[in-house]
């Protein structure tokens, strides 16, 4: 038997990550010491009393049934109070907060919930794979927006405007930006909604990293009258170093979030209790849990800057999240072209901007989920593998000095 693929399929291939780390398993097992620069998984584990709170819950008889569709009253409950404490955003945890398995499912969830084959759906480019194909597999057609280094990776609504949005029904919108790590202010973010409500489209609006290198953490639910046009990812994967629990969710209307549980509820039988509570927990964390997580990010960044300059590359300091995006020197064809030859010369992976889409092509990612020793191992092998003879830009600096 040889069934046919199902013709939603066709626009979408594996996820590239998913691809590369295979090649890099196959390096690894030819014996090829790779150092794994790409993915932003955080290498750190959640608070101590998170960990404890899921063992202490898991033991108890009574906490491995079925849960309910919609969360459990008590993760809502911390999802309503972080939203409250952190982003000054009031959501009503029994119907504006919607826990979700990871904020990424939430993207496909959306997608499935608003969207019809021919709907056009504004995507950034560059942005998170993800959107675009999560809105193909609807049938959906995405429109790229343009994200550009000299606008600070934030879009032209103006030009926007001009343009025909009369089939555009929602707009997947992320800051701070991966990869870019650009940040949008509460005045972009009031233009934004301006903007969605006069073209009548469904703001998404994707937040994980607004914890990360970020002074302060912003909700585009926090601009009045968000609520009427927009939809807020959130997820505990990089803010609380949980990203294999799964956790996130979607806050918003409530006529809105109804509608996508009507979706989710057939595709899944609610979240393991005890991970619930003890996400509860980590949402309790106070503001130490993040000012420690930050310091760690922040020493591995100014590594990651060193590995950078011995490339060549140039970069912004102000970026948030769990990378450092730079653009490649212009004697690369592209990021793509450093990219294979950090892999293939010096046994290192760095993401090419280029799979996030075409205004990436310039570009590479490195990801801060690693110690600083390892950026550190990675720098020696490429000033060592790729600048045999020349002189090290550390030593050139400090002899300038
Ligand atoms: C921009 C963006 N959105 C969403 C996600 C998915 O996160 P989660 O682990 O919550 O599914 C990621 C993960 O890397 C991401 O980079």
């Amino acid at each position: 038997m040889n069934p046919s693929v199902a013709k939603r399929l066709q626009h979408t291939s594996e996820y590239y990550f998913s691809r590369k780390l295979r090649e890099i398993d196959t390096l690894k097992k030819q014996g090829k010491p790779i150092i794994n620069l790409g993915i932003g998984s955080p290498d750190q584990p959640p608070h101590e009393s998170v960990i404890r709170a899921l063992q202490d819950r898991a033991a108890e008889p009574g906490n491995h049934a079925y849960q309910s569709y919609k969360g459990a009253p008590a993760l809502r409950q911390a999802f309503a109070g972080w939203y409250q404490k952190y982003y000054g955003v009031d959501l009503d945890p029994e119907t504006e907060i919607l826990p979700l398995i990871g904020s990424k499912e939430g993207i496909m969830h959306i997608c499935m919930t608003f969207l019809d084959e021919g709907d056009e759906v504004l995507v950034p480019n560059p942005g998170y794979p993800t959107y675009r194909s999560a809105v193909q597999l609807t049938g959906a057609v995405c429109v790229d927006y343009d994200l550009r280094e000299e606008n600070g990776w934030l879009p032209d609504l103006k030009a926007l405007a001009a343009q025909d949005l009369s089939r555009v029904k929602l707009m997947w919108v992320n800051y701070p930006h991966m990869p870019t790590g650009a940040r949008a202010d509460k005045s972009f973010f009031a233009e934004l909604v301006a903007f969605a409500r006069e073209h009548d489209i469904l703001l998404c609006h994707d937040n994980p990293y607004s914890f990360i290198l970020n002074e302060q953490p912003a909700s585009l639910l926090a601009v009045e009258g968000a609520k009427d046009v927009a939809l807020e990812l959130n997820s505990l994967s990089k803010s609380h170093n949980m990203a294999g629990w799964r956790i996130g969710m979607i806050g918003g209307r409530s006529d809105l979030l109804a509608e996508v549980l009507r979706f989710k509820s057939n595709m899944d039988s609610g979240m393991f209790l005890p991970l619930q509570l003890a996400a509860a927990k980590a949402l309790g964390l106070d503001e130490q849990w993040y000012r420690s997580l930050n310091e760690m990010y922040a020493a591995r960044r100014t590594q990651a800057y060193a590995l950078l300059d011995n490339l060549d590359c140039c970069y912004d300091k102000g970026q948030s999240g769990l990378f450092v995006w730079a653009r490649v020197p212009e004697h690369y064809a592209d990021g793509y072209a450093l990219s294979d030859e950090l892999l293939y010369q010096a046994d290192v992976f760095v993401t090419p901007g280029g799979i996030f889409g075409t205004n990436g092509n310039d570009y590479i990612r490195i990801s801060l989920c690693c110690p600083s020793e390892t950026l550190q191992e990675a720098t020696r092998r490429i000033r060592e593998k790729l600048h045999q003879g020349s002189p090290d830009k550390n030593d050139h600096q400090q002899k300038e000095v």
